[in-house]
């Protein structure tokens, strides 16, 4: 199995909280078509630090029950810590990858997997573990990317090559930056009916949280990138420049790329 590609260490896990604050409304929102309420039993795939973990315990409450599958210890022991801080005693915790984690047969209402599964390498086997975990009539909800449309005013040369390496950043770890893309054929061979598909896209000028969420994105991974050989160092430093160039710009606008939302019933 490849390495999780964009690592596991405090500065990614503060960059997953603000992430998570810039992306809510979107979540929250989908969560919410999706139909998930007080009593059912959710499953957090790839819950990270448990950002949604915990607004999924919010709203499923203490009848409820909310499992956070993370294999990296950091993250996992993270959220541990919060719900022994806060008092939280109905969540459950799989340290594993879900490929090689044991879970419940037909068990969860609702299975939750934001920007994981575009990380994998094989998105069926990551699939049918969940398909297998879920109750008839359970729902699955994802949310990953159609990896296209991040664009930035103004449009350099330079930043012209930025999509590019952040999709072969996810490639070079196993990954696929159109995931999204390949869902509903997935969904269709599993025996899971698709019930939802719904891109979002945010942009804003450059006090918006969306630019500082590319910021702190690019800003944290472009000598990763080149440290897998995905972009030269030079490249990376390149690109590492314009984008401090042009960042606080009057006029700058970002867009970001396509977030899907993709559910299904089994
Ligand atoms: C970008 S983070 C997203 C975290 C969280 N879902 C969120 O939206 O805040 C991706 C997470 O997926 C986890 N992960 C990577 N490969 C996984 C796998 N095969 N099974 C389960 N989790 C995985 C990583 O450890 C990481 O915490």
């Amino acid at each position: 199995m490849s390495d999780y590609v964009l690592g596991v260490n405090q500065k990614e896990l503060e960059r997953l909280e603000f992430q998570h604050g810039v992306w809510k409304d979107v979540t929250n929102d989908f969560i919410s078509r999706c139909g998930v309420s007080r009593g059912m039993k959710c499953l957090d795939v790839g819950a990270g630090p448990g950002f949604v973990s915990l607004d999924l315990l919010n709203i499923v409450g203490n009848d409820g029950e909310v499992t956070a599958l993370e294999p990296s210890k950091l993250y996992s022991e993270y959220f541990q810590n919060l719900c022994k801080e806060k008092g939280i005693t109905n969540t459950k915790f799989v340290s594993s990858n879900i490929e090689e984690a044991d879970l419940p047969e037909n068990y969860f209402d609702f299975v939750f997997v934001r920007w994981v599964i575009g990380f994998v390498p094989d998105p069926e086997l990551f699939l049918s573990k969940i398909y297998s975990a879920l109750k008839p009539g359970g729902t699955i909800a994802i949310q990953d990317y159609n990896y296209e449309g991040l664009t930035r005013y103004p449009q350099t040369e330079i930043f012209k090559d930025v999509p590019d390496a952040v999709r072969d950043y996810y490639r070079k770890g196993g990954g696929n930056p159109y995931i999204a893309l390949k869902i509903p054929e997935l969904f269709r061979k599993l025996g899971i009916t698709l019930t939802d598909y719904k891109p979002n896209i945010k942009a804003g000028g450059k006090d918006s949280l969306v630019f500082e969420w590319v910021h702190r994105f690019l800003v944290g991974h472009f000598s990763s990138m080149a440290n897998l050989g995905v972009i030269s160092a030079r490249e990376a430093d390149e690109m590492f420049q314009d984008w401090l160039e042009h960042r606080y710009q009057t006029d700058a606008v970002i867009f970001s790329p396509i977030v899907v939302d993709v559910a299904g019933k089994k």
